[in-house]
Order: structure tokens, then sequence, then C-alpha cells
């Protein structure tokens, strides 16, 4: 946000160590938390070091000669608009501002910037994050919620903070678990749908649980049930086999069943404010996978064993010279030829990077499966593909119930839909009582983004290597740690501007010339810090970061909130300050929240 002032004081320091020889290290510049006054600060230990490497260290001690460095650049630098004055301590460079123009100017920068503030400079990087690919033909369960949030917080954060930004999804569409629910639907459902979008994903995944329990061998079946099972079964394989030789109908039944899973999920998306920009399919990367197959077999990195009556296989370990066991031996094309998942992941990278053109690809996908894509990206490696470096994994635990994992194939799912149906109608019967004043239509929406509120924070709340044991009072629960909480403390700062009348971010002429409270500097200071977060969470991958920076922030709101009276400020002058420091406060809460896909409401 001193991006100016900084490059002021840097070309100063440039040009003087230019004229007196002094092999300048980059400079990095930390924020002076304040402590009385805010600042900036950078060391010259990494120049010492420098000089020290061309020979020029002399005798003197690396901190003295860091000191020595900062002394003489700060009695050169003079003076800068808006610093207030420089100091050269233990091998730092500490600048200061006087406190009322740097309040002013962290007020006037996010009134202006607006939606806007916190937005990092555009950079050349194009970067694809791949999330919110489900399997289809099973309904979307609270698993696949988190993986869609953090996925899309991801894509937000990464887009803000400058880089160019394709959402991608990728739903496994074939295999048995799909064949299984084509097999019973066309047994015993042929001609059925239910109306309604959930529904018919909830139905579908109703079906799977029946028709695992019919395949499944029992303990004590009778000769009969044997018989039963295995006729079953012998026609959920005929079914498949159909399927791989593209036989019309099959094929038909099988895109308008995985068009209704989709419906589901892209209804789901739309509830979630999730824009995907590319849909890729397991289906559609089987035949390109084909080729890369044969590429690698003929390339010497894959071995064709079918000869031997064995299946095309990876020794990744051994190709890659590595003695201990690491990404192990894989087989990437049956005897059968039928290709694994890992081989439409090799084919799926190629398309992302060669169709997209991006220069990274993040792939958030549960961290059971961090070996699967480990291997994938080892493999292109061998394969010399170009980019295999810029593939990264973000993982995430796993999401259980108190009773145990969860279970498509048992039907034991917490679903998204039930719990955002039961977050609505929890928020709803509170306002009923609280805020009978708000229409009922109005209600129903606010009920919506505070009911989601708390139902994406609660997946943002927890680091993403950890598991999270998904409890349905925990996740919607208004107090403490919650998305509610921060929803709250946008709430109050509106309704503080509603009072004093001011509607727009409006600059008026504030001055912070008065003896600022503890409250409005902490306040100041979160709102300060909310671009370095950006760039943070972004670069690290870690949407934990702006979720507790979203927090924090609102904690400090309230507490301004609780001990300073804006409306009863008798200066008016100060009131007007006032009254742009809570503007600029409601501002970042929103950007924030935005970036964790939280609704801002008016009111609650
Ligand atoms: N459809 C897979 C599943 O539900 C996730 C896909 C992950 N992405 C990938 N490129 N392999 O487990």
């Amino acid at each position: 946000m001193f991006t100016k002032e900084q490059q002021l004081i840097e070309e100063k320091i440039k040009l003087f160590c230019q004229a007196n020889d002094i092999a300048l290290a980059e400079l990095k510049w930390q924020p002076i938390p304040f402590a009385g006054e805010w600042g900036f600060a950078t060391s010259f230990f990494q120049t010492v070091a420098n000089e020290a490497k061309l020979g020029k260290g002399n005798k003197v001690p690396v901190p003295q000669k860091a000191q020595e460095i900062a002394t003489q650049v700060a009695g050169q630098i003079g003076s800068v608009d808006g610093i207030s004055r420089i100091e050269a301590v233990k091998g730092y460079l500490n600048i200061y501002f006087k406190t009322s123009d740097y309040a002013k100017k962290v007020v006037d920068e996010v009134l202006t910037s607006k939606n806007n503030f916190g937005r990092g400079e555009k950079k050349s990087e194009r970067v694809m994050v791949e999330y919110a690919q489900p399997n289809t033909h099973h309904s979307f369960h609270i698993g696949h919620a988190r993986n869609t949030i953090l996925g899309e917080v991801l894509a937000r954060l990464v887009e803000f903070a400058g880089y160019e930004t394709i959402r991608a999804s990728y739903p496994g569409d074939l295999g048995l678990g799909v064949i299984t629910v084509m097999w019973i639907y066309e047994k015993f459902y042929k001609g059925q749908e239910p109306e309604g979008v959930h529904e018919r994903g909830q139905w579908l995944a109703k079906l799977y649980v029946e028709a695992t329990a019919l395949l499944e061998k029992k303990e004590n079946e009778t000769p009969e049930e044997t018989a039963k099972r295995e006729e079953y079964d012998a026609e959920r394989r005929e079914m498949y086999r159909k399927w791989d030789a593209g036989d019309e109908y099959v094929r038909n039944l099988w895109h308008v069943t995985r068009e209704w899973s989709l419906e589901e999920l892209r209804e789901i998306l739309r509830m979630l404010d999730v824009k995907m920009d590319v849909w890729f399919y397991e289906s559609e990367a089987d035949e390109p996978s084909k080729l890369i197959v044969e590429e690698l077999i003929a390339k010497g990195i894959a071995d064709d064993e079918r000869p031997q009556g064995g299946a095309v296989i990876v020794k990744i370990d051994e190709k890659l010279g590595l003695t201990k066991e690491k990404y192990r031996t894989n087989v990437i094309l049956r005897r059968d030829g039928t290709t694994l998942y890992l081989t439409k992941d090799l084919a799926l990278a190629k398309i992302k990077f060669e169709q997209h053109h991006v220069d990274r690809s993040i792939y958030v996908v549960d961290s059971r499966q961090s070996l699967h894509l480990q291997q994938a990206f080892a493999i292109l490696k061998l394969w010399g593909f170009p980019q295999a470096e810029k593939c990264y994994h973000l993982g995430y635990g796993f999401v259980s119930l108190p009773e145990g994992a969860m279970s498509a194939r048992r039907g034991r799912v917490v679903l998204f839909k039930e719990v955002y149906d039961e977050a609505v109608k929890r928020v709803l019967s509170v306002e009923a009582e609280k805020s009978a004043d708000i229409p009922v239509a109005e209600r129903e929406k606010i009920a919506s983004q505070i009911g989601l509120g708390a139902l994406v924070y609660s997946m943002l709340s927890v680091d993403n290597n950890k598991d999270i044991v998904f409890d349905i009072n925990e996740a919607l629960s208004f107090d403490g740690r919650t998305g509610p909480y921060i929803q709250n403390a946008y709430v109050r700062a509106n309704s503080i501007l509603k009072k004093a009348g001011v509607t727009s971010n409006e600059l008026r002429d504030a001055s912070y010339d008065y003896e600022l409270t503890k409250h409005e500097i902490e306040l100041i200071e979160q709102i300060s810090q909310f671009p370095q977060k950006v760039q943070q969470a972004a670069e690290e991958y870690r949407p934990l970061v702006m979720a507790s920076y979203a927090y924090d922030l609102a904690n400090t709101f309230h507490s301004f909130y609780h001990a300073v009276n804006v409306m009863q400020t008798e200066d008016e002058k100060t009131k007007n300050a006032r009254l742009q420091l809570v503007m600029a406060a409601k501002q970042t809460i929103e950007n924030a929240l935005r970036l964790l896909d939280i609704q801002s409401p008016d009111v609650m």
C-alpha cells in the first residue's frame, strides 16, 4: 500500500550505493507494527554478505558493517513526502510515518479502490485450478463441499492476487460405480425419473446403495441367492462391455443418467456462486491417454508385458533411478487394453497445458489421492513433459461423520443439500423472533446467505491438512469463530453508516489529526494488512490464511464497535474521520468475505 514511498526511498538507496560502490542486495521491506507510530523497515545484512563475497568485507563484523551502511543511507535520504523520520538501528533502516498521514492513507486507499482494495498487480502467469470434480451417478455430499469450497476460494485468491485464473472441473463419469447405477436403473427403474434436480441426484445415490447390496456377496447366502447375485453381476459386466464397445443404447442411457448428476452438480455450484470455465470429463481423457501409453512404450519408459500375459507398466522408481521405494510400479494399461485412472491423468495434464496454455496447474484433491497424483506427475516427468514440475497437488483432509467414514456404497453420507436446508431452517427460526420487521422474502435470502456463511466458513477455518469430523451443530453454529460472526461485523458497520446517513463511499475530507484510540489504531492496522494477506494466501495455497484474517478483522471491528461510539463523537471532524474508518472496515470485510465465497448481508 505504501509502494510509492517505498519506491522513492529504494531509488535513493540505490543511487547512494552506486555512487559508493556498495553491492546492494535486493531490498526486502517489512511493515513495522504500531508502537507509537507506523513504519516499514529493511536491513543491510544481505548487502554486507554480498560485499564479503567480493572480498570487500575487511575485518569489520557483519552487524557492525550493516549498521554502518544503514547509518550512511539514513543520512542521505533527506526528506520524503509523508515520512516523519528515518533511523538506522542494528543494521536496519526504519522509516516512520506521521500517524495521521498513515491512517488517512490507509482509509483513502480502501475507499478509492473499493471492491478492488487488496487486488494484486497483474501477473503474467496463467493458473488453472481444478476442483469440484466428484464422480457422477452419486449425490453431492459434505466431503465434495469441502473440496469445492477450498478450490473456489483458492481460485478467488489466486485471481485477486493478480493471476489470470481458469477454473476447471473433472468429474469421474465412468467406471464400475457408474455402470452399477445404470444397471439397476435399467433392470428395476426404467422409465422413472423424479422431479427436481436435487431429488434426481439423490435418487441416483439411493440406487447405488441398493445395487451394491444386491451385487455384494453376503455371508450365509443360499444357493438361490448366490445364483441371483451372479446373474446380476453378469448383466452388469455385459453392460460394461457394451459401454466400452460404444453400444448406442448403453451410451445413450449413460448420457441421460450422467446428465441428471451433472445437473445437480451445476445447481450446487450455482448455489455456491462457482462459475466453472472448463469441464473435462474422465471419459474424454480415455482415448488420448491410450496414445500416451504407446508413446511411453516407444520411449522405453513403460514396459509392455502383455506378450507375457501381463499388462503395460511403468517402474517409476527404477526409471527415476531411485533406490528407495517412493512412487512404486504402476499399471497404465490393463491386459484387455483398458486404461486406468492414472493413465487418464496423464492425458488430462497434457490437455490442460496444451489447450489452455496455462503456466501452472493446481489440483485440489483429497489427500488420499496424494500418491496417485505424485505418480502421475512423476510419469509425466519421465515422459519429458515440459510442465511436469508445474503441477501441484493441494490436498485436504478427509471429512468423516461422528459415526465413522462416509460411504456412498452404504448410503452413509451427509448430503450438502440436507445441511443447507437445515442451515436455512435454523437461521429462519432465529430471524422469525429477532427480525420480524424484515419482509419474509428478504429474510429467506438472508437466511440462505447466513446459513451458507456458517457452512462455508466451517470448511475453511480448519487447516486443509486436517481431517474434519463433520458435526452439523458445530458447522451451523453462529457464535465464536464462524462465518456469521464475520458477517455480523459487516452488518454492524453497515448499520452505523445507515444511521449516519452515509450511503456510498463518498470521500469526505477527514483528518486523523486527533489522538487515535487503541481500537482505531488496531482497526487501521488490520485493514492495512489485507493486501499482504491476499498475496500470502495465494502464494502459499492456503485459504486458511484468509479465513483467519477475516476473523481477526471482524473481531477487531467488534471491539472497536463496543469501545468507540461513532455516532456520539462530539467533534464533527473526528466523527467524519471515524465514519470513514467504518466505511473502510466495511469494505475490507466485504472483500475478505468475497474471497472466502461468503456473502455480506446488509442486515441480519
Ligand atoms: N473424480 C475424482 C474423485 O471423485 C477426483 C478427480 C481428481 N482429479 C484428478 N485430476 N485426478 O475421486
